[in-house]
């Protein structure tokens, strides 16, 4: 089993590369089930989900070549398998999103429920009922989605939240729908955008993709696509967390400065400066930090994938902070990790109140979901001592090579073998 061991209180100098962004790779990777020859995908991050999702397409039928950051997927002639296992879909959530092009394109998919995870129920009732307003017929038995349709009809669909791949379910499959769909109360997150540009790419007619209201023009038939996946805003956000606890001046290469408004003007705030250098983002942390009160909310609101990182960064500022999670109801679990750290933080439902101190004190802690294993390597960086976070299986889902890129701006940091606890 692989730890990461942590020894702080090293400012961090240099540079970092941002890898390509796992949140928009997931879904174009799915979108290959809509069309026959081969798709290349560059900037591709090489994380566990990628690989997870790899194996899925290869399960359905494809033939997909990893060589990082280099995706191939090759659909031979014939048939696909469209059933996505349990065993498989258990391991990531984001499965869910073969649901779309299986049903849209080969009129039929038996998709595991995802079930829930660490943060929260993740229930799918948004994705189920876009693609029954697009005619098909939706069975969930023995914990299984069935869906059924001949071929799927553009339709008008409202969701009744903001989901991210609910969103991108209902565009995948709207774009080889008979006829025009309108999405509205769509998800407005970057990665949604992306995945527009792809299905553009592929012949599909998108408009709007990443704001709210988006329309598609089905067509009978979509091509392979080249494209190369847009930075990780969520890794980027990361670094600037990890900068802005430890303290140094650090180089983000390719950040994608546009799609972090929310995380840059809170990060000024706490006395973290963000400039642009080229095509690159500069972070520095000069004076004390500051404590930022934080309010997560979809796009373009403060993420909820960078909460955890905040919090991490806030336990160390100068002041009280108050964070509030709004998107999911159990997204405190690096909290109990921190406060064994010495941290001095309150929870009252899904709010956290931070009191900051000078310094955390290093310990053994326990990752338990992607960012909150984030969180706990941002806390390692500024506490005294040895700090070892254990189950970085969650972290190595969506870090490309986290402890090698902090270590190469000067952080104690390196991958251990430790004993299955
Ligand atoms: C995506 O998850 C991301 N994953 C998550 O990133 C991210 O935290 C989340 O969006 C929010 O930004 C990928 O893109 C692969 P949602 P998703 O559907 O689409 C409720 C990470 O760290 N909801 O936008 O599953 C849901 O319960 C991961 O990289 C319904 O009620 O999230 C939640 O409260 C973690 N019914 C809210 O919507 C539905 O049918 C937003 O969830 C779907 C969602």
């Amino acid at each position: 089993m692989d730890a990461i061991s942590i020894r702080g209180n090293r400012p961090l100098y240099g540079r970092i590369r941002v890898s390509g962004a796992k949140n928009a790779a997931l879904p174009i990777l799915c979108a290959t089930l809509l069309s026959d020859g081969e798709s290349v995908l560059g900037n591709v991050p090489n994380l566990r989900d990628i690989e997870t999702t790899a194996a899925l397409l290869r399960f359905l039928g494809r033939e997909v070549t990893l060589s990082y950051p280099e995706v191939r997927v090759h659909a031979p002639t014939g048939q696909v398998r469209p059933e996505a296992p349990y065993d498989l879909v258990r391991q990531m959530r984001a499965s869910v999103l073969v649901l779309g092009p299986l049903v849209a394109r080969y009129g039929r998919a038996r998709v595991s429920l995802p079930g829930g995870c660490a943060i929260g129920a993740r229930p799918v009732d948004q994705h189920l009922m876009g693609l029954e307003a697009l005619g098909a017929r939706i069975q969930v038995e023995h914990g299984y989605i069935v869906a059924e349709a001949p071929r799927l009809r553009g339709a008008e669909v409202v969701f009744d939240v903001q989901t991210v791949t609910g969103t991108e379910n209902l565009m995948m499959a709207a774009a080889l729908a008979k006829g025009r769909t309108t999405l509205v109360n769509c998800a407005c997150e970057p990665e949604v955008e992306e995945l527009g540009r792809v299905l553009n790419k592929m012949g599909a007619r998108v408009d709007g993709a990443g704001t709210t209201v988006i329309h598609i023009e089905g067509r009978d038939e979509l091509a392979p696509f080249e494209h190369s996946v847009i930075a990780d805003r969520i890794e980027a956000g990361t670094f600037m967390a990890a900068v802005g606890a430890a303290g140094g001046d650090v180089l983000l290469e390719h950040a994608p400065l546009e799609d972090l408004e929310p995380v840059v003007v809170k990060m000024r705030k706490a006395h973290v400066d963000v400039e642009r250098e080229g095509a690159h983002v500069r972070v520095r942390r000069g004076e004390v930090l500051a404590a930022v009160d934080v309010t997560t909310a979809p796009h373009p609101g403060f993420p909820t994938d960078m909460q955890a990182q905040f919090m991490a960064m806030m336990a160390t500022a100068r002041g009280r902070s108050v964070l509030t999670e709004t998107v999911f109801e159990n997204r405190f679990m690096h909290v109990p990790e921190l406060l064994r750290m010495g941290a001095r933080i309150e929870t009252h439902g899904n709010t956290a109140i931070v009191e900051g101190i000078p310094k955390l004190s290093g310990a053994n802690v326990m990752a338990t979901d992607l960012r909150a294993s984030a969180s706990l390597v941002i806390a390692g960086l500024v506490a005294e001592g040895e700090t070892v976070v254990h189950r970085v299986y969650h972290l190595d889902r969506g870090y490309e090579a986290i402890e090698k890129k902090l270590a190469g701006v000067g952080a104690d940091i390196k991958r251990i073998r430790v004993e299955a606890p």
